[in-house]
Protein backbone atom coordinates (compact mmCIF):
# COMPACT_ATOMS: atom_id res chain seq x y z
CA UNK A 1 0.00 0.00 0.00
CA UNK A 2 1.44 3.33 -1.10
CA UNK A 3 1.31 6.42 1.67
CA UNK A 4 -0.40 9.57 -0.06
CA UNK A 5 1.17 12.41 0.17
CA UNK A 6 -1.70 13.98 2.72
CA UNK A 7 -0.38 16.36 5.39
CA UNK A 8 -0.97 15.20 8.81
CA UNK A 9 -3.34 17.89 9.69
CA UNK A 10 -5.88 17.00 6.93
CA UNK A 11 -5.71 13.40 7.78
CA UNK A 12 -8.72 13.70 10.13
CA UNK A 13 -11.70 15.67 9.10
CA UNK A 14 -13.54 17.22 11.77
CA UNK A 15 -17.39 16.80 11.52
CA UNK A 16 -18.73 20.32 12.84
CA UNK A 17 -21.73 18.89 13.59
CA UNK A 18 -23.29 21.80 15.50
CA UNK A 19 -26.77 23.57 15.28
CA UNK A 20 -25.28 26.91 13.59
CA UNK A 21 -22.77 28.97 11.56
CA UNK A 22 -22.12 30.51 14.73
CA UNK A 23 -20.85 27.87 16.68
CA UNK A 24 -19.26 26.03 13.53
CA UNK A 25 -17.03 29.10 13.46
CA UNK A 26 -16.25 28.91 16.66
CA UNK A 27 -15.14 25.26 16.83
CA UNK A 28 -13.10 25.73 13.44
CA UNK A 29 -11.37 29.26 15.49
CA UNK A 30 -10.43 26.55 18.56
CA UNK A 31 -8.93 23.84 16.38
CA UNK A 32 -7.45 25.06 13.08
CA UNK A 33 -4.03 25.42 14.07
CA UNK A 34 -4.23 21.72 14.25
CA UNK A 35 -6.94 20.93 11.27
CA UNK A 36 -7.16 22.13 8.07
CA UNK A 37 -10.08 19.80 6.53
CA UNK A 38 -13.85 19.87 8.20
CA UNK A 39 -17.19 18.60 6.71
CA UNK A 40 -20.57 20.40 7.04
CA UNK A 41 -23.11 17.75 7.37
CA UNK A 42 -26.99 17.69 7.30
CA UNK A 43 -27.75 20.08 10.21
CA UNK A 44 -25.04 22.85 9.67
CA UNK A 45 -26.32 22.94 5.80
CA UNK A 46 -29.82 22.95 6.72
CA UNK A 47 -29.14 26.01 9.93
CA UNK A 48 -26.93 27.78 7.42
CA UNK A 49 -27.03 26.37 3.70
CA UNK A 50 -23.37 27.62 1.96
CA UNK A 51 -22.50 30.13 5.12
CA UNK A 52 -20.07 27.97 6.65
CA UNK A 53 -18.74 26.10 3.49
CA UNK A 54 -17.89 29.78 1.90
CA UNK A 55 -15.96 30.72 5.37
CA UNK A 56 -14.22 27.75 5.67
CA UNK A 57 -13.26 27.63 1.68
CA UNK A 58 -12.05 31.65 2.22
CA UNK A 59 -9.93 30.49 5.56
CA UNK A 60 -7.53 28.46 2.91
CA UNK A 61 -9.66 25.05 4.70
CA UNK A 62 -10.97 22.13 2.79
CA UNK A 63 -14.51 21.26 3.54
CA UNK A 64 -16.06 18.03 2.62
CA UNK A 65 -19.76 18.38 1.90
CA UNK A 66 -21.46 15.60 3.51
CA UNK A 67 -25.06 15.37 2.39
CA UNK A 68 -25.45 12.06 1.39
CA UNK A 69 -27.65 13.02 -2.18
CA UNK A 70 -30.22 10.30 -2.93
CA UNK A 71 -32.60 11.23 -5.49
CA UNK A 72 -33.67 10.02 -9.18
CA UNK A 73 -30.66 10.42 -11.22
CA UNK A 74 -31.66 14.02 -12.70
CA UNK A 75 -32.49 15.40 -9.14
CA UNK A 76 -29.01 14.27 -8.01
CA UNK A 77 -27.08 15.70 -10.95
CA UNK A 78 -28.94 19.03 -10.32
CA UNK A 79 -28.36 19.31 -7.43
CA UNK A 80 -24.32 18.44 -7.65
CA UNK A 81 -24.29 21.14 -10.25
CA UNK A 82 -25.66 24.05 -7.12
CA UNK A 83 -22.19 22.81 -4.62
CA UNK A 84 -19.29 22.22 -7.31
CA UNK A 85 -18.60 25.62 -7.87
CA UNK A 86 -17.96 26.72 -3.84
CA UNK A 87 -14.88 25.28 -4.10
CA UNK A 88 -15.57 22.01 -1.87
CA UNK A 89 -13.41 19.32 -2.05
CA UNK A 90 -15.42 16.28 -1.28
CA UNK A 91 -19.32 15.35 -1.23
CA UNK A 92 -21.11 12.45 -0.77
CA UNK A 93 -24.15 10.44 -2.66
CA UNK A 94 -25.93 6.96 -2.18
CA UNK A 95 -27.11 5.15 -5.00
CA UNK A 96 -27.73 2.77 -8.11
CA UNK A 97 -25.53 3.17 -11.51
CA UNK A 98 -27.71 5.84 -12.60
CA UNK A 99 -27.77 8.06 -9.98
CA UNK A 100 -24.03 8.07 -9.94
CA UNK A 101 -23.26 8.68 -13.25
CA UNK A 102 -25.18 11.49 -13.32
CA UNK A 103 -23.85 12.79 -10.11
CA UNK A 104 -20.24 12.24 -12.40
CA UNK A 105 -21.64 14.38 -15.31
CA UNK A 106 -21.81 17.21 -13.19
CA UNK A 107 -19.24 17.10 -10.58
CA UNK A 108 -16.66 19.18 -12.40
CA UNK A 109 -12.80 19.14 -10.09
CA UNK A 110 -15.25 18.55 -7.09
CA UNK A 111 -14.36 14.46 -5.58
CA UNK A 112 -17.16 12.69 -5.47
CA UNK A 113 -17.76 9.84 -2.73
CA UNK A 114 -19.79 6.74 -2.72
CA UNK A 115 -21.58 6.04 0.92
CA UNK A 116 -21.00 2.25 1.20
CA UNK A 117 -23.20 1.68 4.23
CA UNK A 118 -23.23 3.83 7.11
CA UNK A 119 -21.06 3.06 10.36
CA UNK A 120 -24.14 3.13 12.52
CA UNK A 121 -25.44 0.12 10.90
CA UNK A 122 -24.89 -3.53 12.20
CA UNK A 123 -25.40 -6.82 10.89
CA UNK A 124 -28.65 -6.90 12.28
CA UNK A 125 -30.16 -3.95 10.26
CA UNK A 126 -29.68 -6.01 7.29
CA UNK A 127 -30.93 -8.71 8.46
CA UNK A 128 -33.89 -6.91 9.01
CA UNK A 129 -33.91 -4.94 5.62
CA UNK A 130 -33.89 -8.63 3.99
CA UNK A 131 -30.81 -8.38 3.06
CA UNK A 132 -29.10 -12.13 3.90
CA UNK A 133 -25.07 -10.69 2.93
CA UNK A 134 -22.94 -9.25 5.27
CA UNK A 135 -22.11 -5.98 5.56
CA UNK A 136 -18.30 -6.30 4.65
CA UNK A 137 -19.73 -8.26 1.04
CA UNK A 138 -21.92 -5.22 0.87
CA UNK A 139 -19.66 -2.33 1.36
CA UNK A 140 -17.07 -3.95 -0.86
CA UNK A 141 -19.42 -4.76 -3.66
CA UNK A 142 -21.04 -1.19 -3.77
CA UNK A 143 -17.53 0.37 -3.31
CA UNK A 144 -15.84 -1.97 -6.41
CA UNK A 145 -18.90 -0.52 -8.15
CA UNK A 146 -18.90 3.00 -7.76
CA UNK A 147 -14.88 2.95 -8.38
CA UNK A 148 -15.59 1.14 -11.60
CA UNK A 149 -18.15 4.01 -12.60
CA UNK A 150 -15.84 7.19 -12.06
CA UNK A 151 -16.28 7.59 -8.46
CA UNK A 152 -13.21 9.34 -6.77
CA UNK A 153 -13.75 7.02 -3.44
CA UNK A 154 -16.08 5.99 -0.79
CA UNK A 155 -17.29 6.15 2.79
CA UNK A 156 -16.92 3.06 4.89
CA UNK A 157 -16.23 1.92 8.13
CA UNK A 158 -12.61 0.99 9.37
CA UNK A 159 -13.69 -2.68 9.23
CA UNK A 160 -14.14 -2.84 6.09
CA UNK A 161 -11.35 -0.87 5.28
CA UNK A 162 -7.68 -3.24 5.09
CA UNK A 163 -10.27 -5.22 2.34
CA UNK A 164 -11.25 -2.21 0.05
CA UNK A 165 -7.87 -0.90 0.25
CA UNK A 166 -6.15 -4.35 -0.56
CA UNK A 167 -8.31 -5.46 -3.57
CA UNK A 168 -9.43 -1.81 -4.93
CA UNK A 169 -6.09 -0.59 -4.91
CA UNK A 170 -4.53 3.11 -3.98
CA UNK A 171 -6.39 4.97 -6.27
CA UNK A 172 -9.47 4.68 -4.01
CA UNK A 173 -9.64 7.59 -2.36
CA UNK A 174 -11.29 5.91 1.50
CA UNK A 175 -12.72 7.82 4.40
CA UNK A 176 -13.64 6.14 7.13
CA UNK A 177 -15.77 7.67 10.20
CA UNK A 178 -17.04 5.73 13.54
CA UNK A 179 -13.68 6.82 15.39
CA UNK A 180 -13.30 6.61 18.67
CA UNK A 181 -10.69 7.58 20.89
CA UNK A 182 -9.47 4.21 21.98
CA UNK A 183 -12.24 2.07 21.10
CA UNK A 184 -12.24 -1.58 20.61
CA UNK A 185 -14.72 -2.86 17.65
CA UNK A 186 -16.95 -4.66 19.80
CA UNK A 187 -17.55 -1.05 21.92
CA UNK A 188 -20.48 0.95 20.79
CA UNK A 189 -20.40 4.47 21.26
CA UNK A 190 -23.26 7.06 20.81
CA UNK A 191 -25.33 5.62 17.69
CA UNK A 192 -22.25 4.35 15.68
CA UNK A 193 -21.47 0.44 15.41
CA UNK A 194 -18.60 -0.41 13.45
CA UNK A 195 -16.04 1.61 15.48
CA UNK A 196 -12.28 2.05 15.73
CA UNK A 197 -9.52 4.01 16.21
CA UNK A 198 -8.10 6.77 14.26
CA UNK A 199 -4.40 5.08 14.23
CA UNK A 200 -6.38 1.26 13.45
CA UNK A 201 -8.45 3.40 10.60
CA UNK A 202 -5.14 4.47 8.92
CA UNK A 203 -3.51 0.93 9.36
CA UNK A 204 -6.11 -0.50 7.53
CA UNK A 205 -5.86 1.74 4.53
CA UNK A 206 -7.92 4.11 5.24
CA UNK A 207 -6.98 7.87 3.87
CA UNK A 208 -8.68 10.64 6.08
CA UNK A 209 -10.88 9.93 9.20
CA UNK A 210 -14.13 11.72 9.93
CA UNK A 211 -14.52 12.37 13.70
CA UNK A 212 -17.73 14.62 15.26
CA UNK A 213 -18.76 13.64 18.87
CA UNK A 214 -15.31 12.73 19.67
CA UNK A 215 -13.60 15.98 19.28
CA UNK A 216 -16.71 18.55 19.35
CA UNK A 217 -17.66 17.51 23.15
CA UNK A 218 -14.10 17.27 24.72
CA UNK A 219 -13.31 20.05 26.91
CA UNK A 220 -10.20 19.84 25.61
CA UNK A 221 -10.72 18.98 21.73
CA UNK A 222 -6.96 20.16 20.67
CA UNK A 223 -6.26 17.55 23.10
CA UNK A 224 -8.16 15.03 21.81
CA UNK A 225 -6.92 15.81 18.30
CA UNK A 226 -3.05 15.77 18.58
CA UNK A 227 -3.77 12.31 20.48
CA UNK A 228 -5.64 11.01 17.42
CA UNK A 229 -2.66 12.60 15.25
CA UNK A 230 0.39 10.81 16.99
CA UNK A 231 -1.57 7.46 17.09
CA UNK A 232 -2.01 8.48 12.63
CA UNK A 233 1.81 9.37 12.40
CA UNK A 234 2.84 5.94 14.15
CA UNK A 235 0.51 3.88 12.19
CA UNK A 236 1.93 5.80 9.15
CA UNK A 237 5.37 4.86 9.92
CA UNK A 238 4.87 1.79 10.20
CA UNK A 239 3.05 1.78 7.30
CA UNK A 240 6.41 3.14 5.60
CA UNK A 241 9.30 0.99 7.45
O1 LIG B 1 -19.81 12.15 16.10
P1 LIG B 1 -19.27 11.11 15.15
O2 LIG B 1 -17.75 10.99 15.19
O3 LIG B 1 -19.96 9.78 15.30
O4 LIG B 1 -19.63 11.70 13.72
C1 LIG B 1 -19.45 10.99 12.54
C2 LIG B 1 -19.83 11.87 11.40
O5 LIG B 1 -19.62 11.11 10.21
C3 LIG B 1 -21.28 12.34 11.36
O6 LIG B 1 -21.26 13.67 10.86
C4 LIG B 1 -21.95 11.43 10.40
O7 LIG B 1 -22.98 12.06 9.65
C5 LIG B 1 -20.81 11.05 9.48
N1 LIG B 1 -20.93 9.77 8.79
C6 LIG B 1 -21.03 8.55 9.44
N2 LIG B 1 -21.16 7.39 8.71
C7 LIG B 1 -21.14 7.41 7.38
C8 LIG B 1 -21.01 8.65 6.71
C9 LIG B 1 -20.89 9.81 7.46
O8 LIG B 1 -21.01 8.52 10.67
N3 LIG B 1 -21.21 6.28 6.69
Amino acid sequence: MAIKDIPLKERIILALDVDSPAKAKELVRRTESHLGFYKVGLQLFMAGWFETVDWLVDRGHKVMLDLKFFDIPETVKLAVAQIRNHGVSLATIHGNDAIIRAALEEKGDLRLLAVTVLTSFGEEDLRAMGMTQSIEDLVYFRARRALELGCDGVVSSGLEASRLRHDLGDRLLLVTPGIRPGANVLDRADDQTRIMTAGLAIANGADHVVVGRPIAKAEDPVAVIRGMQQDIDISLSRLSS
